[in-house]
């Protein structure tokens, strides 16, 4: 009993002390005061968007060199015209198979996920934002569709066509060759 009162009066003069100590050292419990091993805590880096006095143009953010690829990017040398998209008609070729069953559920995937609303499940253009007032896309099902180049419908899918958003910065590049082989499919099945 005698042992418990004496550890009490320790520790309660313990926590005296540490009030004490903490009000003559000027603690303020809402503020950072006394910071042990902050490691990274404080970045020395510059953050984005914040001006930097070591650049000339005094951006933080900084544009990449001229030339530059970024890594697993394949640049796509067209420009936007119609004579552009003749020449992707004629120069870009499917490397795709299209009788493999593995390549065609991709392409149907993608047709699902990034074309579908539009273009509809069948094809034919009358897709969920059609029906709620997006101008409809022409069938896929007819002939200019199913005579139009693999390479065209790469360069319109990539870069857009008039009232088709682009798509290259979404779908990777064998994704447009597999949706392509995909809408062949869709074609082949209704005559
Ligand atoms: C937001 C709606 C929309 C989506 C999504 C969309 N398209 Fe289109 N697409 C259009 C419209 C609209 C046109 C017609 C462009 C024009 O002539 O104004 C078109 C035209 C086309 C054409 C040319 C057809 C022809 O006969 O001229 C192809 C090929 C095509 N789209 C493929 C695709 C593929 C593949 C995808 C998915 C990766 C896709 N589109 C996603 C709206 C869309």
């Amino acid at each position: 009993m005698r042992k418990i009162t004496i550890a009490g009066a320790f520790l309660l003069l313990f926590v005296v002390l540490l009030f004490l100590a903490a009000h003559f050292l000027g603690v303020e419990p809402d503020r950072l005061n006394y910071e042990y091993a902050p490691d990274m805590a404080h970045t020395v880096a510059y953050k984005a968007q914040t001006p930097n006095p070591f650049f000339r143009d005094g951006r933080t953010e900084q544009l990449p060199v001229e030339g530059t690829i970024p890594r697993g990017y394949m640049p796509l040398h067209y420009g936007l015209s119609e004579e552009e998209a003749r020449r992707a008609g004629k120069e870009l070729h499917n490397p795709f198979r299209s009788d493999s069953t593995a390549n065609l559920q991709r392409g149907k995937w993608v047709y699902q996920t990034y074309c579908q609303e539009c273009h509809a499940a069948s094809g034919d253009g009358m897709g969920l934002v059609v029906q709620r007032g997006f101008p409809p896309p022409p069938s896929l099902l007819l002939e200019h569709a199913r005579k139009m180049e693999d390479g065209r419908m790469f360069y319109i899918i990539t870069f857009g066509f008039k009232n088709m958003p682009a798509y290259g910065s979404l779908v990777s590049r064998e994704d447009r060759w597999q949706v392509i082989n995909y809408i062949r499919k869709l074609q082949e099945s209704q005559p």
